[in-house]
């Protein structure tokens, strides 16, 4: 059969093998762990579910406008103005089916092909292929230093004539890395100077650790007019604990949000109108949920932490926010893939292989489970690598 050569250049995730391993077991009655998991176990705001069930019992339930309907871009300018100080139009916002679906769109609307996207490694499993969905180039920047905070130098060195945009994701999925004021400040500025569209997946921004206040973009814009190339997305997905909602947005300039809005037209017709209405009821209600569900990451990082420092052979640096700890597993076994197939095979332990996101040698161990799981999965995977 006689594919397109972007579907061929796009790769099955070998998580999603590991996964189907994973259900099979479950199926069969074996008490297999999760490590894997990319969303927080607490329940969805009622502040969210009120005003979806309402509209639900109307048994209206329409097309909205492809952008989101008015209250939603109105949440969305709240929500800006209260987390980075910056008040916006609503011609400034888009609401799409998760940031995922804000960050593809934000791609399609800037990319022409043979185009190149730097980003950070190690960096979300999901950028290089959206790159490639595009027909542009994914361009992986290494911090030199074998740290996961990236520095300018390592975004510069990989600049060229095709360079059209820079994508960063701090908090960091998978480290858990929040990169530092100085570098979030260089990258702007540089982007800024060299005319280069910059994407902001601030999807973590709440869930950070150890006094940290989510650092704000938007501080160290110099453009601050409709000509701005930043491109900020973000959602109610895992500060909410809303996942399945499929909710996100982007804020941008006017330009970029009229082409975004017209691809989502042709593609989804934009977010079902429930699932707007619950993102609604989250961004405006109660949000004493996030700091709870914060405080409780925080605690299991902790947790993550003392059991991976006591772990013989194990290199892990501590997590700064998110859900997810990025460790080096290198001394039993070079190949991620592999070791992770051998721990849900002899541990009936799922974790996320390192090269999923750039770095062989490496797990992506998530601490949004519960503190049992995390302790005994842990100590199941000293049993098998230790004895
Ligand atoms: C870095 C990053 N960006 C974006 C997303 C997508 O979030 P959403 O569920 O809103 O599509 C995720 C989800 O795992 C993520 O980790």
């Amino acid at each position: 059969m006689s594919l397109s050569q972007i579907a061929k250049s796009i790769t099955a995730s070998p998580t999603l093998a590991l996964n189907a391993k994973f259900a099979a077991l479950r199926q069969k009655g074996e008490a297999v762990i999760h490590l894997g998991g990319g969303e927080p176990k607490s329940k969805a705001p009622m502040d969210a579910i009120l005003p979806l069930k309402e509209h639900l019992d109307t048994r209206e339930i329409r097309y909205t406008p492809a952008a989101g309907i008015p209250a939603l871009k109105d949440a969305i300018i709240k929500y800006t103005e209260n987390f980075y100080n910056r008040k916006v139009e609503r011609g400034n916002v888009v609401a799409a089916s998760g940031a995922k679906h804000a960050l593809i769109l934000s791609l399609q609307a800037i990319l022409n092909p043979k185009d190149e996207v730097i980003f950070p490694v190690p960096y979300w499993v999901s950028y290089p292929d959206m790159v490639k969905i595009c027909g542009a180039n994914p361009i992986n920047a290494i911090p030199a230093d074998g740290s996961y905070y990236p520095s300018i130098g390592d975004i510069e060195k990989k600049i060229s004539e095709q360079t059209k945009a820079v994508i960063i994701n701090s908090p960091n999925n998978p480290s858990g890395a929040v990169y530092s004021e100085k570098f979030i400040s260089d990258i702007i500025q540089f982007c800024e100077k060299k005319d280069l569209y910059l994407i902001f997946d601030d999807i973590y921004h709440r869930l950070v650790f150890d006094g940290r206040k989510p650092i704000n973009p938007y501080d160290y814009t110099k453009i601050f007019n409709d000509k701005s190339k930043l491109i900020l997305v973000n959602g109610v997905s895992k500060s909410y604990a809303m996942t399945g909602f499929r909710i996100g947005w982007a804020v941008t300039n006017t330009q970029i949000i009229k082409a975004m809005t017209n691809i989502q037209g042709h593609q989804t017709s934009g977010p079902s109108v429930l699932l707007q209405k619950a993102a609604i009821g989250a961004i405006n209600g109660e949000q004493s949920g996030v700091e709870e569900l914060r405080k409780t990451l925080e605690k299991n990082r902790d947790i993550m932490m003392e059991l991976l420092n006591s772990f013989e052979g194990v290199e892990v640096t501590k997590p700064d926010g998110t859900f997810y700890c990025f460790a080096d597993f290198s001394a039993f076994e070079k190949d991620s893939n592999k070791l992770s197939n051998f721990l849900i095979d002899e541990a009936k332990v799922l974790t996320v292989p390192g090269a999923e996101f750039g770095m062989e040698g490496f797990l992506r161990l998530s601490y949004c489970g519960s503190v049992e799981d995390i302790t005994e999965g842990i100590q199941r995977i000293k049993n098998v690598l230790l004895k």
